[in-house]
């Protein structure tokens, strides 16, 4: 009999579900990740239980503390719903007390997260052999923009990737011109993949003994999830793509895979089509799946019994020269209707569909709440602010959601009841500026 991961493991706890600690307790997060990319990683580690320790440049912090912000003389919500869960500490990297304050963390961490332009953590001295030989076990895991190649020194932000990637060649009509999307694939996307990345360095490391480096690349990440889009393209040597809406319409396909507009991804066509209230809402808009299965049931809802036997509609191949017809056809009905009263309709005879819902209502929708996925926080400058809380439910790891920290709010508490400095060696390392920003000149007496 071969061995298995469970021959590792305890008995099964008798603790009541959700009263066994959290998924990730134990592990310690050096983290040392800014804007949106690696906070949406480590918040994500932080959710599920590890102990992530922010480092912050002394009196800046984070850039995004002050970006977009709504709220004079309080973090912004770019920063505090991206940081939830977390501890802050100040430490001047480039300072050498500093540098002996973060080579100590590494010595007691498990995971070393970093979102730097590429470099940057090299130039402070913390290269991956550095890292290594300081601690064999840590796991070093980074964002950058592209993996090794021709671009991998280049600066990247969101919609750089998004573009890189495949999602804005891809994304928009077909008369217009490349869009990026709302959804941050290319940022928090990639914070997902690192942040899976990293769980399976640390169940490795429950082998193996050591770390590992662990690299996403947001161009790689976004074309993970343009993967059907790559699909697309080798199917088009095949012949053009039947379900995509230009088919219908007796548009030539290029040699790359075309802007679909809204058509479904899959085998099912779909489209936005407008509800009551369009003229004035603009979201009064539900998104409508003509599900072979359900074909008949469709029929009988738009008031077109007919279609149901008729050869120009009664097959899903029969149908698809014809989608913009039968989508103009369902829309005259969905514009009788509001787009929630079209959902309860459609549902009740399993026809997917889904009203295109905004962030107002997504903010105020109560099964959101409910199961913790939108939360309120209380924050001691700004006041109450919501927040999105853990997507991921695991049912024997609660989440609770704490706001995000002042900058520097844990730096005492992190050098003493971690790093056990003494009073007197805190009292030295804020004299050395490790933990301090430079003092601004007094002004010149007049
Ligand atoms: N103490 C002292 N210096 C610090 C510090 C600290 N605690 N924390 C950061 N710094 C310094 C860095 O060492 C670096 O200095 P250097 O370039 O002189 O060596 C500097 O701050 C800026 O870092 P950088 O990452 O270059 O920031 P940037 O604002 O110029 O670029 C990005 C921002 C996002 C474009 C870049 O970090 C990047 O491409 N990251 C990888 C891809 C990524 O995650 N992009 C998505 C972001 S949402």
């Amino acid at each position: 009999m071969t061995s298995s991961a469970n021959d590792m493991l305890p008995p099964p706890s008798s603790a009541p579900w959700g009263g066994a600690g959290k998924a990730l307790d134990g592990v310690r997060v050096l983290d040392f990740t800014h804007v949106q990319s690696g906070p949406t990683c480590t918040q994500l580690l932080a959710y599920m239980g590890a102990d992530v320790i922010k480092i912050e440049r002394p009196g800046v912090g984070d850039i995004t503390r002050g970006q977009l912000r709504d709220v004079q003389g309080a973090d912004s919500l770019y920063f505090t719903m991206l940081n939830g869960n977390k501890r802050s500490i100040t430490i001047d990297s480039k300072n050498k007390k500093g540098l002996e304050i973060l080579e100590r963390l590494v010595k007691i961490c498990d995971v070393l997260v970093e979102n730097f332009a590429p470099g940057a953590l090299d130039r402070m001295g913390l290269t991956w052999e550095r890292v290594h030989q300081l601690n064999p076990r840590m796991i070093m895991a980074s964002v950058k923009g592209f993996g090794p190649g021709p671009y991998e020194d280049c600066k990247v932000y969101e919609n750089v990737a998004q573009c890189a990637g495949g999602a804005a060649s891809t994304t928009g009509f077909l008369e217009g011109p490349p869009l990026v999307t709302g959804a941050q694939i290319g940022d928090s996307g990639t914070g997902l993949h690192l942040a899976l990345g990293i769980v399976a360095a640390l169940y490795q490391r429950n082998r193996t003994g050591r770390g590992q480096r662990v690299l996403a690349a947001m161009q790689d990440g976004v074309l993970n999830l343009c993967r059907v889009k790559l699909r697309d393209q080798q199917r088009l040597k095949h012949g053009p793509l039947t379900e995509y809406s230009q088919y219908g319409q007796g548009i030539p396909f290029g040699d790359a895979t075309p802007r679909a507009g809204n058509d479904s991804g899959g085998g099912q066509p779909g489209w936005i089509l407008k509800c009551k209230g369009w003229e004035t809402d603009p979201n009064a808009y539900i998104y409508f799946i003509t599900q072979a299965p359900v074909w008949n049931e469709i029929c009988d809802v738009i008031g077109v019994p007919e279609w149901k036997t008729h050869p120009d509609y009664a097959t899903p191949n029969a149908r698809l020269p014809r989608l913009k017809q039968i989508f103009d056809r369902i829309e005259q009905w969905t514009m009788t209707k509001t787009k929630l009263e079209a959902m309860d309709i459609l549902n009740k005879y399993d026809i997917p569909c889904g009203p295109i819902l905004s962030m107002k209502e997504l903010a105020d929708e109560r099964s959101l709440r409910e199961t913790g996925t939108v939360v309120e926080v209380d924050h001691p400058k700004r006041g109450k602010y919501l927040t999105v809380g853990n997507p991921i439910k695991l049912s024997d790891s609660p989440c609770e959601v704490q706001r995000s920290p002042l900058l520097g709010e844990h730096t005492n508490e992190i050098l003493s009841s971690v790093l056990g400095y003494s009073e007197g060696e805190i009292s030295e390392i804020r004299a050395s500026g490790a933990i301090t920003a430079p003092e601004k000149p007094r002004p010149a007496a007049a």
